[in-house]
């Protein structure tokens, strides 16, 4: 019995579309991968998961698929996701293969429906877990940043990850209200690679578009200038061609779907009782996920909505973080998994 408590662990799951991040109780993160999987499609024998399979993305031939389990959030091949939670799982096991799991606090997005819900602890349970609870993306990202949830005061998150953007008015240790939408960093990549192919006729892959977003992206104009150049594909010719990309096309590029989250952060405002948008206005929005480290995207936010907005620290961790402190502390907000409470509501 001993024994068995020795081994038996607890662990925190953020199983987000790009990255899959796993907290191992009293230790932290330790699991930080891309949510990837390589399939050799002719014998369905999996190559490679995370890092490794990331690497293979546009350099695979055709009898290999890379595949990305999971879709806005939301997981799309169900058998695909248990295979990457195992793996993960068996690695932090290392050579200790007693290594049991007790219980895992995973985050999902707070639009999930009961059936997507139960598939992602289902999938859990599948990768050797004895029990799943779910906790809302919003409220883990809040515990992760050290947010006063529990208090009759508002706080709002705004969480940019690769497959969605969440916003969520949270208070008292539920969501109030909140809006999910399908624009983020993917949206951001896609919204590149069209606008290189229309402005200056070439073809980029994927890689490419992400690394002009993160060296030369940004939401708001930048004090000095910033340009880089990259190959790709001349449509006209087919052959290689080099061009060099600037801030100001980046920033045209991105426009659109910036418009959008900042106008979906506007209804979530408008819709939210008056009392908690006075306490959101007080402690300003807290951004976070990978999408928040686009440059400038606080100072966009803080402009068009007139309220302080800041992104918080490690963004790309916090929901890992707190599905980690609500697992480590599990006693104490055992209430707020699993039974969101849903006074008023404009989920999309
Ligand atoms: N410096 C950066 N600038 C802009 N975007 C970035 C930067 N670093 C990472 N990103 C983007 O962040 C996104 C991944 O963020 P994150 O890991 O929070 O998403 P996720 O949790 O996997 O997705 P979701 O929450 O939608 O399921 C990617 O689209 C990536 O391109
Ligand atoms: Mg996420």
């Amino acid at each position: 019995m001993f024994l068995f408590n020795y081994f038996s662990k607890d662990i925190g799951i953020d199983l987000g579309t790009t990255n899959s991040l796993v907290y191992l109780a009293g230790r932290g993160i330790v699991i930080n991968e891309p949510s990837i999987a390589a399939l050799n499609n002719k014998t369905s024998q999996i190559l490679a998961i995370g890092t490794e399979a990331k690497n293979m993305l546009g350099r695979t031939p055709q009898h290999i698929n890379v595949i990305k389990p999971l879709i806005n959030g939301v997981i799309s091949d169900f058998d695909m996701t248990q295979e990457m939670l195992r793996y993960f799982l068996k690695k932090i096991g290392g050579s200790g293969a007693f290594l049991n799991y007790r219980r895992a606090v995973i985050g999902v997005p707070s639009n999930l429906t009961e059936v997507e819900r139960k598939s992602v602890e289902d999938a859990i349970v599948g990768a050797g877990v004895s029990k799943a609870y779910t906790i809302e993306e919003p409220l883990a990202a809040a515990l992760g940043a050290r947010l006063p949830i529990n208090e009759p005061t508002a706080n709002m998150i705004i969480d940019i990850g690769g497959g969605t953007t969440e916003i969520a008015v949270i208070s008292m240790g539920g969501t109030v209200t909140s809006k999910s939408l399908k624009v983020a960093g993917d949206k951001f990549n896609e919204d590149i690679i069209r606008f290189i192919r229309d402005e200056f006729s070439l073809a980029i892959g994927e890689p490419t578009a992400e690394e002009l977003k993160s060296t030369i992206g940004s939401a708001v104009p930048v004090d000095q200038k910033l340009e880089m150049t990259i190959r790709g594909r001349d449509l006209a010719t087919g052959l290689p061609k080099e061009i060099l990309v600037k801030d100001t096309h980046i920033r045209a590029a991105l426009a659109k779907s910036l418009k959008a989250i900042v106008e979906a952060v506007k209804e979530v405002v408008e819709v939210s009782p008056p009392e908690l948008v006075g306490d959101v206005l007080r402690r300003g929005i807290y951004l976070c996920g990978g999408g928040s480290l686009l440059r400038g995207v606080d100072q966009l936010i803080a402009k068009d909505l007139t309220v302080n907005a800041a992104v918080v620290d490690d963004p790309l961790t916090c929901v890992a973080r707190g599905t980690g402190i609500a697992v480590e502390n599990f006693d104490q907000y055992k209430q707020i998994l699993d039974n969101p409470l849903i006074p008023r509501d404009i989920r999309t």
